[in-house]
C-alpha cells in the first residue's frame, strides 16, 4: 500500500493570498507521481479558489454538515464541496470533538453520508486524554464507523481512512512530542483488528494514519512503521519546504 500524506491547515493561513502562495510552493515542487499520495485541507473559504487553480492536488475539506440543505445556519453540505471540486473530508477531528461539540455519533452521520456521495473520507480517533486507555479510542473508532454496507460490486472500504491522534502528541498542545512509532503502530495494529472483526478481509483496504507533531525529521520513523499507511500532519503542513520532505518521504518508505 502506498503512504498517503494529508496535510490539515486547521484555521491557516490568515488569507487567501497566503494560501495560494503556500498551495504553490507545494505544487511547483512536488513530484508529479506523489499527487495521488497527497490531500491538502485548508479553510472552507479558500478552497474554491484552490481547487480551481490547482487542479493537480487532491483538495479536501476540514468537515462538513451531512444534510443537503435547509435551516442549518453555518453549514456546508457535500454537495456544495463536490460543485466546486472537493472529493476529500476529515471528520472527527479532536479539536472539533474537544471544542466544538462533535461526538461519536454526529461522526457516525457524516461518516456514512459521506461514502454514500463518494467522497474519500479522514475520520480521526484517539485518546482525549493521555491516560485514556485503548479501550476508549477502540469504542470511538467502532461507534464513528458503524453501520457501513459493503455492497458489492464495490467496497465502500477503500474510500475510507481512518487517522489515528493521540491529542496529547498534537504540536499545538502543551508539551507536545510526537508518539513513539511503535506504539502508535501498536495502536493501529488494534484498530486493524477491530475493523477485521467488523467487516472481515474487506477491512485491509482501510487505510491507517498517524498524526501528531509529524515532521521532515521523524516523519520516516513513523511511516516505516508496518500498521501505519501515511500521516496526517498539522503545524509541518503550513511549511511548504517541511512538507515537501514530509511527502518525500513516502518514496523511501513505500
Ligand atoms: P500537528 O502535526 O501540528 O501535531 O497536528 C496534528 C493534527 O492535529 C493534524 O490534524
Amino acid at each position: 500500500m502506498t503512504k498517503l500524506i494529508v496535510g490539515n491547515w486547521k484555521l491557516n493561513p490568515a488569507t487567501l493570498n497566503e494560501a495560494v502562495a503556500l498551495a504553490s510552493a507545494v505544487s511547483v515542487s512536488v513530484k508529479s507521481e506523489l499527487y495521488e499520495q497527497m490531500v491538502l485541507l485548508p479553510p472552507f473559504v479558500f478552497l474554491e479558489e484552490l481547487a480551481k487553480k490547482f487542479r493537480q492536488i487532491q483538495w479536501g475539506a476540514q468537515d462538513f454538515f451531512w444534510e443537503d440543505k435547509g435551516a442549518y445556519t453555518g453549514e456546508i453540505s457535500l454537495g456544495m464541496l463536490k460543485d466546486i471540486g472537493v472529493g476529500w473530508v476529515l471528520v472527527g477531528h479532536s479539536e472539533r470533538r474537544r471544542m466544538f461539540g462533535e461526538t461519536d455519533e454526529t461522526v457516525n452521520k457524516k461518516v456514512l453520508a459521506a461514502l454514500s456521495q463518494d467522497f474519500k473520507v479522514i475520520v480521526a480517533v484517539g485518546e482525549l486524554q493521555r491516560d485514556d486507555g485503548e479501550e476508549v479510542i477502540i469504542s470511538s473508532f467502532k461507534k464513528s464507523i458503524s453501520g457501513i454496507k459493503l455492497q458489492a460490486p464495490s467496497s465502500k472500504l477503500q474510500d475510507l481512512i481512518v487517522a489515528y491522534e493521540p491529542v496529547w502528541a498534537i504540536s499545538t498542545n502543551p508539551g507536545a512530542v510526537a508518539d513513539d512509532p511503535a506504539r502508535s503502530n501498536g495502536i493501529i495494529g488494534q484498530l486493524k483488528l477491530a475493523a477485521y472483526e467488523m467487516f472481515g478481509d474487506e477491512s485491509k483496504s482501510i487505510r491507517f494514519l498517524y498524526g501528531g507533531s509529524v515532521n521532515a525529521a521523524n516523519a520516516a520513523g513513523s511511516l516505516a512503521q508496518p500498521n501505519i499507511d501515511g500521516a496526517l500532519v498539522g503545524g509541518a503542513s503550513l511549511n511548504s519546504d517541511e512538507f515537501l520532505r514530509i511527502i518525500n518521504t513516502t518514496a523511501s518508505v513505500s
